[in-house]
């Protein structure tokens, strides 16, 4: 797929996502937040589902925890041209609950066009609501965190939510192994 292909079917995703009314978030939603960074990108993180700022601005993780992760992307060399980032939901559930199972079902087409579109080499997940979504129901962030899965051939992982970390500092060293794991992998897909 070419880079007009690739922009044209995002962007008309985007055009429809932002029309979606297929579950009730849409009443109480500011703006559409359906993804952000480069679309060639090698690597696409997912997150859960917009909060308060990005409700607010229509990007993902740009609130405190979107600034974490900016630092542990900026740790490995990374930075917004690098990866891709999207969430399971496109918009913010009220008080940033967890997403209901109806809710993500609702949405999940959207994150499935995004990963056909991007074709990522590497798929890593922010916290276990995605991780559940993507790798399986059965999967438990403490125990499965840096380990390798695959998603449709794609090799997929899961890291902390940063949210998580910033309610718990103590895990910020695994952040650090499991993004050091990520370079790593990220380098050998080039070697
Ligand atoms: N948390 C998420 O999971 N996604 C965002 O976009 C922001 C916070």
């Amino acid at each position: 797929m070419d880079n007009t292909s690739k922009k044209e079917i995002l962007s008309g995703l985007k055009e429809k996502c932002s029309r979606c009314r297929a579950c009730a978030l849409c009443e109480t939603r500011t703006n559409v937040v359906f993804g952000k960074g480069n679309e060639n990108a090698p690597v696409m993180f997912v997150g859960e589902a917009p909060g308060e700022k990005e409700d607010l601005s229509g990007e993902p993780f740009v609130g405190a925890a979107g600034k974490l992760l900016d630092k542990y992307l900026t740790y490995i060399g990374l930075g917004l041209g690098d990866v891709y980032i999207a969430n399971v939901l496109k918009c913010r559930p009220p008080h940033n609950r967890d997403p209901l199972p109806e809710e993500e079902d609702a949405c999940i087409g959207f994150l499935l066009g995004q990963i056909e579109a991007v074709k990522p080499k590497v798929i890593v997940c922010l916290g276990r609501i995605s991780a559940m979504r993507l790798i399986g129901g059965d999967f438990r962030i403490t125990r499965d965190h840096g380990k390798w899965f695959e998603f449709h051939g794609v090799p997929i992982s899961a890291v902390y939510h940063p949210a998580a970390l910033l309610r718990d500092p103590r895990k910020k060293q695994e952040m650090i192994i499991d993004f050091e794991m990520l370079e790593q992998k990220l380098k050998n897909l080039t070697d």
